[in-house]
């Protein structure tokens, strides 16, 4: 098929162009990390693109496509993007585009595509805003009764609420932990304004202020639709490798720190190594959260145990990184490969599925 594939890439020039904005975030964000890690790791604190990928996985994944036999056209998902898809007209497109800013900006492709009549890989705008818009989507998990942690949002000093303490503060709409660090966890209403206060300041935007969950925590990939949607084998998070005096917690410092290539933490157990029910249990919730949030072909969802041991959902990915290189952390392609798919049949696994709903075969 004519296949374009959209998608936001890292660059240095953009970084440039918002110095400003960076240079002041990163400022700030050193004010709430350790001594020994800002030393360390200086040059990991900016965050801008983490979300962004890499060209390398970007020729991946056109690879696993060319190789299947389809026609590639490559479509930087930038101010052109609309006019190259109207001149280009691709048979389907596989995006994986996070956009270019703003709370909305995952739906920006996928409402471009619907505004052309495109077919395409993953959830529509409607879903897809709503899962990057952390509090809306609990409000609808909640009115289904899938189990999250209970919450408020706020971007001041105002916290008068009934939760109870440890709290966990995160951005309203970020990924990939930005603004997730050790102090995320507060115990106190001076912490918890601490952190409002830095993720206001740093990313403009409220604070998710959620019960803290303390049990284990698990990563699971989803795949499919309606009666074919399959949940691929689920990731526990080993959150014992986290180092001593760290919150238990899968945190940027965790993510972009800790862990790397060099020096590799045993983070994840797949399949996870838990008893028959409980297994059972997050698998039913993950596919309950997928029908409830219409989404479609493909996501990736973080579950964490509470006090009681119920699984609840932390956050959706209906866009989950898809990084090549088994060495990397990305759990999409880790589950699929446990369930016997390589990294080229689990993107072709992704795309069968759109073009299946689509009825384009
Ligand atoms: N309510 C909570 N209780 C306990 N831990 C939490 C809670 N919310 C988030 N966390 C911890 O923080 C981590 C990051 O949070 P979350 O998944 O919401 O961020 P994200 O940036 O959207 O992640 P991703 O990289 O998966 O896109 C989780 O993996 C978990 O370890
Ligand atoms: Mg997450």
């Amino acid at each position: 098929m004519k296949l374009g594939i959209t998608y936001n890439v890292k660059k240095e020039t953009e970084l440039e162009e918002s110095l400003e904005k960076v240079n002041k975030r990163n400022t700030e964000a050193r004010k709430y990390l350790d001594e020994n890690i800002i030393e360390k790791y200086s040059e990991r604190i900016d965050d801008t693109f983490a979300e962004w990928d890499s060209i390398e996985t970007i020729e991946a994944i056109k690879n696993a496509f060319e190789k299947a036999g389809h026609e590639i056209i490559l479509i930087e998902a930038d101010e052109n993007a609309f006019e190259t898809l109207r001149l280009t007209k691709p048979q389907i497109v596989f995006n994986v585009a996070e956009g270019k800013g703003g709370a909305s900006r995952e739906s920006q492709l996928p409402a471009i595509l619907e505004m052309l009549d495109i077919p395409y890989t993953g959830s529509d705008p409607v879903s897809i805003g709503i899962c990057h818009d952390k509090s809306r989507c609990k409000e609808i998990l909640s009115y289904y009764n899938i189990p999250n942690s209970k919450f408020f949002i706020s971007d001041n000093d105002e916290v008068n609420h009934n939760l109870s303490y440890p709290l966990f503060v995160k951005p309203l709409h970020e990924g990939s932990s930005k603004g997730i660090y050790n102090s995320s966890v507060v115990h106190n209403p001076d912490e918890l304004k601490k952190e409002i206060k830095r993720i206001k300041e740093c990313y403009d935007q409220p604070s998710l202020v959620e019960e803290y969950l303390d049990g284990k925590e698990f990563t699971v990939a989803l795949l499919g639709n309606g009666n074919d949607l399959k949940v691929l084998p689920i990731v526990e998070i080993n959150l014992d490798e986290v180092p001593n005096g760290f919150n238990k917690i899968y945190s940027y410092e965790v993510k972009w720190f800790f862990d790397t290539r060099e020096n590799k933490l045993d983070i994840f157990k797949c399949p996870a190594e838990i008893d028959s029910e409980l297994y059972k249990k997050i698998e039913e919730t993950c596919k309950d959260t997928f029908n409830v949030l219409r989404l479609k072909d493909w996501a990736r969802m973080d579950v964490r145990l509470d006090k009681n041991g119920i699984p609840n959902i932390i956050e959706i990915n209906p866009l989950p990184g898809i990084l090549p290189d088994p060495e990397d952390n990305s759990c999409f392609p880790k589950a699929a490969r446990e369930a016997g798919m390589n990294y080229d049949e689990c993107l072709n696994a992704v795309l069968n599925s759109a073009i299946k709903r689509y009825d384009l075969i």
